[in-house]
């Protein structure tokens, strides 16, 4: 596998809120490499889409900020990157699917529209004729069946499931090197899902670009990924090659969220989770480690000292005082 094409070391992100300011993202750090799929997995509420919001730079203004860390992309750390230049890199060089595919196409324009004005914004000097080839192109290529026509229709003439592949057209056509997919099979029932997981790996192999893909369903991170990143109130709890956490979870987070996997999440049956308790509010966070009051095999230093995040084998990392 290749090299790193983005480091996140030692970030932290906060907001602003009426009681003060929270820790959404509490020093993590993991690492995408070159034309891998990594997944992040997290119960609701771990900072999933708060990570992906900070690597995008698209953090609500202004109660979100960076407080510290990097983010290295290549070999640039576009935490400290001016707007103008950070705007190039998104979209260009990393593009994003957000969680909510409803409000992320405009109901008012055609789905050729919308794709059109992506290459027209990236592409300035592309002839309309060939945008339109391009589009019909690019939607034939994630599977939407009759493009031509899909071109002239609204958003709401098509399935969820056509919209999502919508979605995943207009992220690609800036041809970006990583592309981060924020659940973005949550929304749809269990067939489509699989159909839009197969996609993503399909096109995974065809463009060579690396793919962050959030889901807090541990079962879809083993139908794709190639690393994952386990994590817990803004925390890495876990993280390691996909097979290694599945064969040999260590943390007990992981362990708990491993025995609650149905193989493709039903967005009927969302809560599924047999780990009892809640994650912690971030305004009331425990001394010592975010996952004690849940885990089976507290100690009495888990309630002292925040664990370290520690390397137990090769790319395997755990934070926890079990090892
Ligand atoms: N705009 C915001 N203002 C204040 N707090 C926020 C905001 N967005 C997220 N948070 C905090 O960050 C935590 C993590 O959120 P998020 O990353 O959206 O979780 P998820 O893992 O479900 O994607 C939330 O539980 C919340 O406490
Ligand atoms: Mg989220």
């Amino acid at each position: 596998m290749g090299s790193a094409i983005l480091k996140v070391k030692n970030l932290v992100t906060s907001f602003n809120t009426e009681s003060g300011r929270i820790r959404a993202i509490d020093d993590i750090s993991f690492e995408l490499k070159e034309k891998q799929i990594l997944g992040i997995v997290g119960e609701s509420g771990c900072g999933k889409s708060v990570t992906a919001l900070s690597i995008m730079r698209l953090l609500p203004k202004p109660s979100g900020v960076i407080e510290s860390g990097q983010i290295m992309f290549n070999h640039t750390d576009i935490v400290d990157l001016p707007a103008e230049k950070m705007h190039e890199i998104r979209g260009n060089r990393i593009s994003m699917i957000f969680q909510e595919p409803m409000t992320a196409l405009n109901p008012v324009h055609r789905i050729g529209k919308q794709l059109g004005e992506i290459f027209h914004l990236h592409f300035p000097d592309m002839p309309k004729e060939k945008i339109r080839d391009e589009s019909i192109e690019l939607l034939q290529k994630v599977g939407i069946p009759d493009p031509e026509s899909r071109m002239n229709e609204y958003p709401h003439q098509i399935s969820g499931g056509m919209r999502q592949r919508v979605l995943i057209a207009i992220a690609l056509a800036a041809k970006p090197d990583i592309l981060i997919a924020d659940e973005p099979t949550t929304a749809l029932d269990v067939t489509i899902q699989s159909q839009i997981l197969d996609l993503m790996m399909q096109l995974q192999k065809e463009t060579g670009m690396a793919i962050i893909f959030i889901t807090h369903a541990l079962g879809v991170i083993a139908e794709i990924c190639d690393d994952v990143v386990v994590m817990y109130a803004g925390k890495v709890a876990e993280t390691s090659p996909v097979e290694h956490l599945f064969e040999d979870p260590k943390h007990p987070y992981t362990k708990g969220l491993l025995t609650s996997i149905p193989r493709l999440e039903s967005p009927r049956k969302k809560k599924l989770s047999i780990i009892k308790g809640m994650v912690p509010s971030l305004h009331e966070l425990p001394n010592g480690c975010r996952f004690q009051n849940r885990c089976p095999e507290a100690m009495e230093i888990c309630k002292t000292e925040p664990p370290p995040l520690k390397r137990i084998a090769d790319n395997h990392f755990v934070s926890c005082y079990l090892y």
